[in-house]
């Protein structure tokens, strides 16, 4: 009997460098599944229809990437608890119909820091960045119960709105929510680098005199400034990389209930 391939893409602009169909085709060869994985350019305007059209031909899940996060969130007739809050989505299940949100950027940044024997309980984060990316993976680092977190932005009213949209989930895991001083010098246990600066190609604009052990810049594939400050300050430090390959895990495994080995992809990227 002929098995019948099961269709999934990423959606995005840009997405010729997205390294998605390749982490996920890497996951199906290991539960021998055969599964077709496209990257599809479709810019903001284009997007709900470019839904119709998946869901017509009967795509069965979709990671959705920038600038469409939002917009997925909005598009979603279904969304999971992380997805509410965050406000975003990078994964859909197409189910019976239903477009059913998820956003799995959160759980790949703990599981990633978790692998690299990052703890987060009872610690002091900074978070640098108030946009989508940074509010993104707010839930999964609120429920990990760190001690605080700082937040700071280049544009400072971001991180005060942010703060306050996210003071009484804090609140009820007993985290405290700060913003940085420019006058108080913390060493943190983890920096984390969630503004987009790099994809613009400039330097990020980073609060003076840093501290911590860990930093961790949320982009991959660029030596970036935020990281050569890691450097500099001969702190330990990674990119991205692995919070790219343990969010696809975590949308493969809502996909297929299937959880990956997530170890020997870094050889096929
Ligand atoms: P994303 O979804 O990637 O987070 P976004 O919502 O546009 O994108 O947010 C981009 C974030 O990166 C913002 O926090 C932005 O700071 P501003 O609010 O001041 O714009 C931050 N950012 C972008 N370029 C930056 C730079 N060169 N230095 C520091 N922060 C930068």
């Amino acid at each position: 009997m002929n098995e019948i391939i099961k269709n999934f893409a990423v959606l995005g602009h840009p997405i010729s460098h997205s390294l998605s169909p390749k982490i996920h085709q890497h996951f199906a060869d290991q539960f021998k599944m055969k599964i077709n994985y496209q990257r599809l350019d479709i810019e903001s305007g284009n997007f709900k229809e470019a839904l119709t059209n998946l869901k017509l031909k009967g795509y069965m899940g979709l990671n959705i990437t920038l600038p469409l996060k939002t917009l997925a969130y909005e598009a979603c007739d279904e969304l999971s608890a992380t997805a509410k809050l965050t406000k975003s989505v990078n994964t859909i299940s197409i189910r019976n119909d239903k477009l059913v949100g998820d956003t799995t950027d959160g759980i790949g940044l703990i599981t990633d820091l978790s692998a690299k024997d990052v703890r987060l309980e009872n610690k002091k984060i900074l978070l640098i960045g108030a946009g989508g990316a940074s509010n993104g993976v707010m839930y999964d680092l609120i429920s990990q119960h760190p001690q605080s977190i700082f937040l700071t932005n280049r544009t400072i009213s971001k991180s005060h709105d942010m703060k306050e949209y996210w003071a009484s989930f804090a609140r009820k895991k007993n985290v405290l929510i700060h913003i940085l001083n420019s006058d108080e010098h913390i060493t943190f246990d983890l920096i984390i680098n969630a503004t987009s600066s790099s994809l613009d190609g400039e330097s990020a604009v980073l609060p003076e005199n840093l501290s911590g052990y860990f930093w961790y810049d949320m982009m991959y594939g660029k030596q970036t400034h935020f990281l050569k400050e890691a450097e500099r300050n001969k702190a330990t430090f990674s990119d991205g990389l692995g919070m790219l390959v343990e969010q696809a895990a975590a949308s493969f495994y809502i996909w297929h209930n299937r959880k990956p080995d997530t170890k020997s992809i870094y050889q096929v990227l």
